[in-house]
């Protein structure tokens, strides 16, 4: 779950919020209500005549230097909590198995102890060559997570890149949460200039928009991760810890903005037309049709949490049938599309149609 707090000192207490973090999305509906990721208004193109043949398609590429079996990428999610133990290293094995890309959750925790850490580093030894992403809160940076920390934290799953979550809303509505994101631009900017791995800096679900993208590229960001509204709400989770907490005005805040944030394929469309750094999209994506569509709207990559938890926990050959039915998908997609290769994917055409054509850049 993205790293909220600095007031629970405890251990104990730390684990079970980690694991809360895994257990609400899973045994509790918590993704988007009102509206969705804005995908359904984009029209990808039929081609009756593709020229090409099924087998002949390659899903790789490139992403920061890194190939991948596919533009897939494992959102950020846990570690530091035992049950984070299984979970990391199933997913770890599928990144190596297809060649996706892989995020941690927030690895703060990972310092507390060897133990912690264990539940993060499970991912490279399963992964030894896949792309891994070490995680961070934005909070904590204004806070003053130090550099040799964040070292510590690449370290930890020496890790190919850092992201830095940003989650105001999530901190809003948390129990323990502290909104607190003064100076967090800055420290983004020395941690930019002292890191020799790229920095991704990401949303949790309420999306990115032009203008914060273009700071985000402004200060050497090496790419973005929108991660829009209509998946996984984290104003929805944190609603429901609240109400464990019996804490009234939290509840009702998480309620309110339980569907607040810039839908998905808007704000991949807006940051698209703002920077030229590469952006994931996430934030709702659900199969391989979307993932095409996504990479069509000008996505690099395509990432997605809670479908990857959901199957890791249940069992490895769950997660794996899971992933080949949505290669399977994207490559159905460019078929019907007729491209062949990820780069001409990108370079196909699409039609933009109702809500989402009406609020671009309104
Ligand atoms: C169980 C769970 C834990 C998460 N924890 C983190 C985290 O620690 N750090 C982070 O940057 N994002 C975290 N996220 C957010 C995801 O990386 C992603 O941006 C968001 O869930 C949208 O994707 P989805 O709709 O496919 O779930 C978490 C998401 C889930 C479902």
């Amino acid at each position: 779950m993205p790293d909220s707090s600095d007031s629970i000192s405890d251990i104990d207490i730390l684990q079970q919020r980690k694991k809360e973090g895994i257990r609400i999305p899973l045994n509790n509906d918590v993704q988007a209500r009102e509206s969705s990721n804005y995908l359904e208004y984009v029209k990808l193109i039929h081609n009756a005549l593709p020229e090409l043949d099924y087998d002949g398609i390659d899903t790789s590429c490139i992403f920061l230097n890194h190939k991948l079996g596919a533009p897939i990428m494992i959102d950020s999610m846990t570690g530091g909590t035992p049950d984070a133990t299984k979970i990391n290293s199933r997913l770890g094995q599928l990144a190596e198995k297809y060649g996706l890309a892989m995020g941690l959750g927030s690895q703060r925790a990972g310092l507390r102890s060897a133990a912690l850490a264990e539940t993060y580093s499970v991912a490279r030894q399963a992964a030894p060559n896949a792309f891994l992403i070490a995680n961070i809160g934005g909070a904590q940076l204004s806070k003053g997570l130090s550099i040799d920390e964040i070292n510590d934290i690449i370290e930890m799953i020496k890790a190919d890149a850092l992201a830095i979550h940003l989650n105001p809303l999530q901190e809003l509505v948390q129990p323990e949460g502290e909104p607190k994101y003064k100076g967090v631009l800055t420290r983004i900017k020395e941690i930019v200039k002292v890191l020799d791995i790229p920095v991704i800096v990401k949303e949790v679900g309420a999306g990115i928009s032009n203008e914060v993208a273009k700071s985000l590229e402004n200060v050497g960001v090496a790419a973005v991760n929108i991660a829009g509204h209509g998946g996984t709400s984290w104003a929805g989770v944190e609603k429901l810890r609240a109400e464990i907490a019996q804490n009234t005005i939290k509840t009702r805040i998480g309620e309110l903005f339980w569907d607040w944030g810039i839908p998905t394929a808007l704000s991949l469309i807006e940051v698209r037309s703002a920077v030229k750094i590469p952006i994931i999209a996430s934030g709702g994506i659900r199969n391989g049709l979307e993932i095409a569509k996504c990479l069509v709207l000008g996505a690099n990559v395509c990432a997605m949490a809670y479908p990857f938890l959901k199957k890791a926990d249940e069992s490895f050959d769950n997660l794996l049938l899971f992933t080949e039915t949505l290669v399977a998908e994207l490559k159905s997609t460019m078929f019907l599309v007729g491209a062949q290769t990820i780069h001409e994917l990108k370079a196909s055409h699409c039609r933009i149609t109702g809500n989402l054509k009406e609020e671009i850049s309104q």
